[in-house]
């Protein structure tokens, strides 16, 4: 059986990762723990892009080579990944044999058919996007857009691959297939192709960029870093090997918009036309983060370190902001209120709470086990009748990538939870000697466990850590499948629960 096949995009390994970097590993990792709970075979596939300028300017900024810096950026990503609980099963550096050697072939076997020749390039070149750009994307006052940053006159010979020869055969394959998610991002990538695309500049020439796979057939080149860097989708799961099919068609690439046009949802596709693959299945496309309204930049210095952030706060925490507030495709903001505000809110004070009441009654009135829910009144009927909404429609967004709404969908169950204890109010229960009382008490705790070991299934993607202690306060393994938990049972009759856990400390406020 083929896995399921997921991708982060590769970063520009220039500099310490950022919480974009971040979001992306964990929106991605979301998906891979998804898949894996609902009975799929995963493989997930992570890593960093090292060659192109924006490697060589900051090694030479820094006084230092593109291998060393590299060599040193490199394991800070492997880090983030481990710090931030990312359920990767490979990481993929390109400058490693496996892959240089699979972009060499492509390039030899490219070239050996016709389908890159060498050509005369005149024209302009934005350093800072190490791409071409067209005379007619100048300003109307003759300036460049300041993406481009500094844009240069280049005339020199180059490799070029055929890509207009294939822009029929996309827009075509565009119009028959749901390729892109969210859809109307999609629309974006057949407005682009509206013009006639251009053949795609695949080298660089030594002298001016000696940092990066040297072209096979011709050693005064190596080739353009986004040629290179897109290959890793599949050097990183054997192409040219029997183990290729295990994974390709990849299921989902999963990008931030400002790399969807063209480099994934032209040259990659095209690419892969050119040598006789299938092209991908999807792209799941996320939008940006904002710090406190503004874009994170290098220059400006407005940044989050994600590891130091985990450090402080919690891996997991900072994986259900992330999935909490960001509604994937679209733009969000981020800042330490917004963060505390959820953390207080629904992490410290609703799941938190949850936990710690029950452990605190449980400990107390059954230390020998939970005992049989016996009563089924209104207020058990009303959750059981949420339970079975909230798990349809969970599971429902999980599938459409609407994260955010399945974890505000199973906070919305846990507040019920804690209505629930409020209405029967177990601590005044426990009081009573009245038999139809201590009943009331019993059922109560039992219902109250059963609820949290039901909305804890659907916490796993997100907070995997948190959702294995909650397993083990309730005698229970790690949820590796979802498949027969998810519904109401006395799965957790005889149970004897944890001792009194906090699993939100309070955050400490600046200067504590
Ligand atoms: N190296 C290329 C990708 C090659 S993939 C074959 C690259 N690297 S990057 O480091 O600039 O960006 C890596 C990913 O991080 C991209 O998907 C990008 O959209 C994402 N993010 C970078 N900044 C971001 C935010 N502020 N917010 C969310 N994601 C952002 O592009």
């Amino acid at each position: 059986m083929k896995n399921f096949y997921i991708t982060t995009a590769i970063d520009y390994a220039n500099g310490a990762p950022h919480l974009g970097h971040a979001y992306e590993k964990v929106l991605t990792d979301v998906v891979a723990r998804y898949k894996r709970l609902a009975g799929e075979q995963v493989h997930f596939l992570t890593g960093i892009d090292e060659h192109g300028q924006k490697v060589v300017q900051t090694a030479a900024a820094q006084g230092t080579t593109p291998e060393e810096l590299t060599n040193r950026v490199a394991p800070m990503f492997v880090e983030l990944c481990k710090c931030l609980n990312i359920s990767n099963d490979d990481f993929i550096r390109t400058s490693e044999k496996r892959h240089k050697d699979v972009v060499q072939a492509i390039l030899q076997d490219l070239h050996d058919r016709g389908e890159i020749y060498k050509g005369t390039y005149h024209g302009y070149y934005s350093v800072r996007q190490e791409q071409f750009v067209l005379e007619k994307e100048r300003l109307e006052d003759g300036s460049w857009p300041e993406l481009y940053g500094e844009v240069v006159e280049i005339e020199e010979e180059n490799y070029f691959f055929q890509l207009s020869k294939y822009q029929d055969w996309l827009i075509g394959f565009l119009k028959e297939n749901a390729f892109v998610v969210p859809a109307f991002r999609q629309k974006q990538v057949l407005e682009f192709l509206k013009e006639p695309v251009n053949d795609l500049c695949i080298s660089r020439p030594k002298s001016r960029l000696p940092w990066g796979i040297e072209i096979p057939f011709d050693t005064e080149y190596v080739t353009f870093v986004w040629f290179d860097a897109l290959i890793n989708y599949i050097s990183g799961v054997g192409y040219g090997t029997d183990k290729f099919s295990e994974n390709w068609p990849v299921d989902y690439h999963v990008i931030g918009k400002d790399i969807l046009v063209p480099p994934h949802s032209v040259y990659w596709p095209c690419m892969l036309k050119a040598i006789g693959v299938e092209p991908p299945k999807a792209l799941l496309v996320h939008g940006w983060w904002h710090l406190g309204g503004q874009k994170m930049s290098k220059s400006t210095g407005l940044k989050i370190d994600p590891i130091e952030f985990a450090d402080t706060y919690g891996a997991d925490s900072l994986r259900y902001f992330l999935t909490r507030e960001m509604n994937v495709g679209q733009d969000s903001d981020f800042t330490l209120e917004l963060f505390l505000g959820r953390y207080n809110a629904d992490l410290a004070n609703t799941l938190g709470n949850l936990v710690s009441r029950l452990l605190n009654m449980a400990g107390r009135n059954c230390p020998d086990g939970l005992k049989a829910a016996t009563v089924e009144e209104n207020p058990e009927q009303d959750l059981k009748g949420l339970w079975s909404q909230t798990h349809d429609v969970v599971v429902q967004c999980y599938e459409q990538f609407q994260f955010h709404l399945a974890m505000e969908k199973t906070f919305v169950f846990i507040t019920a939870l804690n209505r629930y204890a409020e209405i029967r109010a177990p601590w005044k229960l426990a009081k009573s000697d009245d038999p139809a009382d201590q009943e009331k008490l019993h059922t109560t705790l039992a219902n109250m466990a059963e609820g949290l070991r039901l909305a804890n299934a659907f916490l796993k993607p997100v907070m995997p850590e948190i959702s294995d202690k909650i397993c083990g306060l309730l005698g229970q393994p790690p949820i590796e499948r979802w498949d027969g938990l998810l519904n109401w049972s006395n799965r957790l009759e005889g149970q004897v629960l944890g001792g009194k856990t906090i699993l939100f400390p309070r955050p400490q406020a600046e200067g504590e």
